[in-house]
């Protein structure tokens, strides 16, 4: 049978004609994923560690991604990083693991498996918005349930959004990025036990919120949890993993690419989550200029700070994009949500920085006020 016949196709001369004939309107439609340019700029805007490895270990590191044999493809199931993070983070054997280049393509995989005809999403929002491009690039559609005027989960309305749609997937980061607070464990649940398929708790800043589900993982058949190395000084690794059920895990398995995980990767990685105290240390050190940063913040006329559980504070001020232009100009860098979504409007969302880094903020924003 022949192909229907495309007339912006046959008619094509350039590029541009091609790319309007063939490449899907949504996609063509989309700004590609912004990242600044930090120049020499104060990096506060990307909820990085501001802090390097020390240098003892980024020997050991570089000794380890030396011994890489680059003729060959990188171990496939990379079980080596699978074991090493079974003992980082404690996962129980019982419990299966996916490793993903970084956790954004986990969400990925989550949504692509999941994705069948008429399936839908579902996410409070604001959050992270690779949910929500996700869907849109598996052609899933995504429903959004705003989040109370202070951040925490509408609980009856996301039942509600549950009852109504079925959703496949739930994603509910926590705590939850851009707003930076830790859901209600008491919420999730209600939340997970109500959602006809899978709930995926994404914690990504686990590490700065003293809470997590991850030990009870084995309780609920329908719950996966999403967790990075990226907010633990570990950023330019790219790995993530998902820890579920093993039938969960055994199918989304099937949709991530055969290596990718890359070698050097996977070398650094397992050296790296042996050092659990330099982490630990380092970890220790954000919190406690989270809660200084915060306390300083707080005292600046016309600023309001909002609860921060995860490596990064999200305030809100008298004019976001006037107050994020003049942090430029004094040389930091944070990120500007207004626009963003209603809720966050006037808001900026500031990465917890080293102690100077916090101490230059905080008297630009002085300044500023
Ligand atoms: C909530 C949340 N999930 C996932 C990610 C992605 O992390 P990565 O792909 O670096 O593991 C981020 C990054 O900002 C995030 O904020």
């Amino acid at each position: 049978m022949n192909a229907p016949r495309n007339e912006a196709l046959a008619t094509a001369r350039n590029a541009a004609d091609y790319v309007a004939a063939v490449v899907r309107p949504e996609v063509r439609a989309l700004t590609a994923y912004h990242v600044a340019d930090p120049g020499d700029l104060i990096k506060l805007d990307a909820n990085e560690s501001p802090f390097p490895l020390p240098e003892a270990l980024r020997a050991k590191v570089a000794a380890a991604v030396a011994a890489v044999p680059f003729h060959r493809y990188p171990d496939g199931g990379a079980d080596g990083v699978i074991a090493a993070l079974r003992a980082a983070a404690g996962i129980p054997a019982a419990l299966g693991v996916l490793l993903g280049n970084g956790s954004d393509e986990l969400i990925e995989v989550i949504t692509c498996a999941l994705a069948r005809p008429g399936a839908a999403m579902l996410v409070p929002e604001p959050t992270f918005v690779m949910y929500r491009m996700n869907a849109l690039y598996a052609g899933m559609r995504c429903v959004g349930v705003p989040l109370a005027a202070d951040f925490t989960l509408d609980v009856d309305a996301m039942l509600a959004a549950i009852a109504r749609e079925r959703p496949a997937l739930v994603f509910l980061a926590s705590p939850n990025n851009p707003t930076g607070n830790r859901f209600r464990t008491a919420d999730v649940l209600r939340i997970l036990r109500a959602a006809p398929g899978l709930v995926v708790v994404d914690e990504a800043y686990a590490a700065y919120a003293g809470e997590s589900l991850l030990a009870r993982v084995a309780e609920f058949p329908n719950l996966l949890v999403l967790r990075t190395v990226s907010k633990i000084g570990m950023a330019a690794l790219r790995l993530g993993y998902a820890v579920a059920a093993p039938e969960w895990i055994a199918q989304l398995n099937k949709v991530r690419q055969p290596y990718n995980l890359n070698a050097l990767t996977q070398a650094a990685a397992q050296v790296l989550l042996a050092e659990r105290a330099v982490v630990d240390g380092q970890v220790a050190a954000i919190v406690a200029e989270r809660g200084r940063l915060a306390a300083a913040l707080a005292r600046i006329p016309g600023v309001e700070v909002f609860p921060a559980h995860a490596n990064f504070v999200l305030v809100r001020l008298p004019d976001a994009p006037a107050w994020f232009a003049r942090l430029a100009a004094a040389g930091i860098l944070v990120k500007n949500l207004h626009g963003a979504h209603p809720l966050l409007a006037q808001c900026l969302r500031i990465t917890i920085g080293t102690p100077a880094e916090n101490d230059a903020l905080l008297s630009a924003l002085e300044t500023i006020a």
